[in-house]
Order: structure tokens, then C-alpha cells, then sequence
């Protein structure tokens, strides 16, 4: 039994206080948002109240508290992923942006007619669409990483997919969809013989293991602040400085130049040349907040409580007949998919919503997964360090109920 302080933590996230539909919230919809901590609440409103301006563009007071807070958010993400220096940290909406930032200003740059761009099957639309828009701006092929019934990756088929046309190999470090722990850093190894860079979809992987860039060796590296309890809003996008130097602007604007007349313009360096346009202020620092918040409680003891929700969660649900769990990889983190029965994962989502439990019902924004199961959606059941077994309980009676409506 893990020793970590659920219900301590529970109590820095006001959000999960409270009664839906007359029941308490059990809320276990945390890959798609997770709740933001007081911690991060109280920073971003005192930044509001106190410190708000515009960020490297002023010389009065506010503008100046506003830079270095915001440029303090960033030294936290770098210190929080082990990136060699902040300016390989360019912050970006989200995870989703962040790929699309390196699609184009990599893609344009380096990926020409008749080249490869390699990645899986248990893909994000994320990481999918970003790469097939490039590939037929381009010109260029998609090829995808086979996985197994359990939702785990065909190594060798991986490393046949490489040759000297794959200019990119980009994948989830852990799927959202399946729960898949995805091994990165002996991927990212294989790729790098044949001398390709790699862009990882971290969004699940931050708020459940510690990353650390450089140990993988990642050439980009993305993720989202409001999957990891900060606001929506925030994100960054790693990249290896090596890259991001040879890579033109995603987006031009305000920020991003050095000099600008109208026969040409000269960029920043780095991290503005990524940056144009008023960047998120207020969420990025809060993002550098949930980050406080990450390294104030013990985190290593929290992803194993995870694990044993995980666990827990496993054989609750997997004992209930007609339940099938979706995604039964060795390697997972805290995330739960299933069927159940021929009931669609809507009507469960509703029912169990009727109990106050939030889950998620859908694609989860990865077809080509459900397109593999041959399911049209699934229910998941997405747990955080703040969720605790009564509430799996509590998902597994109601999944009953809903049996029980539908027989
Ligand atoms: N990517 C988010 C999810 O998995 C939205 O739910």
C-alpha cells in the first residue's frame, strides 16, 4: 500500500469538493483536463491583481514583473523536464500547437518529395493531422507503427519502417486513449541510428511519470499545462536547440523579429522566434505555478498511488461480465477504456454522470484506435494522484447500473 497523502492533496483542489447531480463529484476525466490546485488558482489571480502587463516590451514596473515572472515560468518547465536551457523551452498553447509548431517549421525545411514521416497507431489526432498535412504540403508519406492486440508497439516492425527516406518519427509517449507507457527512450535510440529526429506527444506522460528530455535524447518534446493542473491555455514544446535554430517561425508577428523592414525581415533568436504575438501571460505562469505545486508534494509516491488505482481500477471493472477493457498494455498509466457489452459509450457516459462520476465517451480524438478495436468509442475512466479507490468503487457499482438499465 502506497503511503502517499491522497487525501491531503485532495484538499488543494477545491474543484473536487463539490456535489453533481446530488452525489459528490468523482471525477475521473483527467487525461482530457486535470483540476488546477489553489496553488495555481491563487497565483494566477494575484498576477491578475498585481502584476499584469505585457511581456519584453515595456520598461515600466508591471511590464517588467509580468517578463520575469513569465520568463521564471519557463526556467520551471526547464528545471521540471531536465531541458539543457529555458530557451530550448518555447511555450505554446498546448500539446497540440507545439506539434503543429514543428510539422511546419521543421517539415518545410527538411522534408521533401517522396520522404517518410513514421508514426504509430495509437496516435492522438494531434500527432496525426499536423504530419499528413505536412506530408501532402510536401509531398511526402506517412507510414505507421503497427501495435498488438494489448495496444502495445511492434518493435521490429518499427525499426523495419526506417530508412534513409523517414526525415521524422513522432509518437505519444503514453497514449490517451489506451494507457499505452510507450518505450520513448529505446525508440528514440533506433530512430537516432539511422540518424532521425524524433518528436514525442508527452501530454499524458508529464502529469504521470517524471520526463526527463535529455535522458531520452528527445529532438521535440510536447505537452500540455492543463493535463498537468495548470490553466488551459499553456504548453510547451522542447526542442533540442540544435533544431529549433535551423527551423523558421512557425507564426510571424510582434516578438518574433530582430529587425523588420519591408524587403525583408531578420528573426529573433530563440525562444522568441517562436513566440509571435502576446503569448499567454497569466496561464503560462500558472503553469510554472502547477509546476510548484508538482514539486511541493511527493511526487514519486503519488505515481505509484496512481498505479495502484490503475490496478484497482483494472480488476474492478475487468470483473464485471460484459465489461471489455480497451488497451491492456504491461506498460500503462492510470487510464481505463472499455466497452461494455453493445451499449454505446454515450449512454454509459450519461448514466454514470447521473452518479456525479465524470468520465470520458468518445474517440477520445485517436479513430484509428477505435478503427483497430473495431468499436466505435469507448468509456475511460482517467485517474490522477486526487482520485481515490471509493470512487472506483463507485464507477464500478454504477457500471453495473447500467447494465442493469440496459438488460
Ligand atoms: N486529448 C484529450 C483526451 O484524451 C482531450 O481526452
Amino acid at each position: 500500500m502506497s503511503s502517499f497523502n491522497f487525501q491531503k492533496v485532495r484538499s488543494d483542489f477545491p474543484v473536487l469538493s463539490q456535489t453533481v447531480n446530488g452525489k459528490p463529484l468523482r471525477y475521473m476525466d483527467n487525461a482530457a483536463s486535470a483540476q488546477v490546485p489553489n496553488l495555481v488558482i491563487e497565483r494566477g489571480s494575484e498576477y491578475l491583481k498585481k502584476e499584469h502587463s505585457n511581456v519584453h516590451r515595456g520598461v515600466h514596473y508591471l511590464s517588467q514583473k509580468a517578463t520575469s515572472a513569465y520568463e521564471a515560468a519557463r526556467e520551471k518547465v526547464r528545471r521540471f523536464i531536465n531541458a539543457g536551457e529555458a530557451k530550448e523551452c518555447i511555450f505554446v498553447r498546448g500539446c497540440t500547437e507545439g506539434i503543429n509548431l514543428v510539422a511546419s517549421g521543421y517539415g518545410r525545411k527538411f522534408i521533401n518529395e517522396g520522404d517518410e514521416i513514421v508514426i504509430s497507431q495509437m496516435e492522438h489526432h494531434s500527432n496525426i493531422v499536423p504530419w499528413q498535412m505536412i506530408a501532402e504540403e510536401r509531398g511526402a508519406k506517412i507510414r505507421v507503427i503497427p501495435m498488438n492486440q494489448a495496444g502495445e508497439l511492434i518493435l521490429d516492425e518499427y525499426e523495419n519502417l526506417l530508412n534513409e527516406k523517414t526525415k521524422m518519427v513522432a509518437f505519444s509517449h503514453i497514449s490517451n486513449a489506451l494507457g499505452t507507457i510507450n518505450p520513448a527512450k529505446e525508440m528514440i535510440e533506433t530512430a537516432h541510428k539511422f540518424g532521425i529526429p524524433v518528436c514525442i506527444d508527452g501530454a499524458q506522460a508529464v502529469p504521470h511519470m517524471r520526463v526527463d528530455v535529455r535522458d531520452l535524447d528527445a529532438d521535440f518534446y510536447a505537452f500540455s499545462g492543463h493535463k498537468m493542473f495548470g490553466p488551459t491555455g499553456s504548453g510547451v514544446i522542447y526542442g533540442k536547440k540544435e533544431w529549433l535554430e535551423k527551423m523558421d517561425p512557425y507564426q510571424g508577428g510582434g516578438s518574433m523579429i530582430k529587425t523588420v523592414t519591408f524587403e525583408k525581415t531578420t528573426y529573433a533568436g530563440l525562444p522568441e522566434k517562436f513566440e509571435a504575438g502576446t503569448p499567454a501571460i497569466a496561464s503560462q505562469i500558472g503553469l510554472g505555478a502547477a509546476i510548484d505545486y508538482l514539486n511541493s508534494i511527493d511526487l514519486d509516491a503519488a505515481f505509484e498511488y496512481e498505479h495502484e488505482l490503475l490496478a484497482y481500477a483494472t480488476e474492478r471493472l475487468g470483473a464485471i461480465e460484459g465489461v471489455k477493457l480497451i488497451g491492456t498494455a504491461r506498460e500503462k498509466t492510470s487510464v481505463v477504456s472499455f466497452t461494455v457489452a453493445d451499449i454505446h459509450p454515450h449512454d454509459i457516459g450519461t448514466i454514470l454522470d447521473q452518479e456525479g462520476i465524470a468520465i470520458r465517451a468518445g474517440h477520445h480524438c485517436a479513430q484509428p484506435v477505435m478503427q483497430f478495436y473495431d468499436v466505435p468509442a469507448t468509456a475511460r475512466a482517467s485517474l490522477a494522484f486526487y482520485n481515490t479507490k471509493e470512487e472506483i468503487d463507485a464507477l464500478a457499482d454504477s457500471v453495473k447500473k447500467v447494465i442493469e438499465v440496459f438488460s
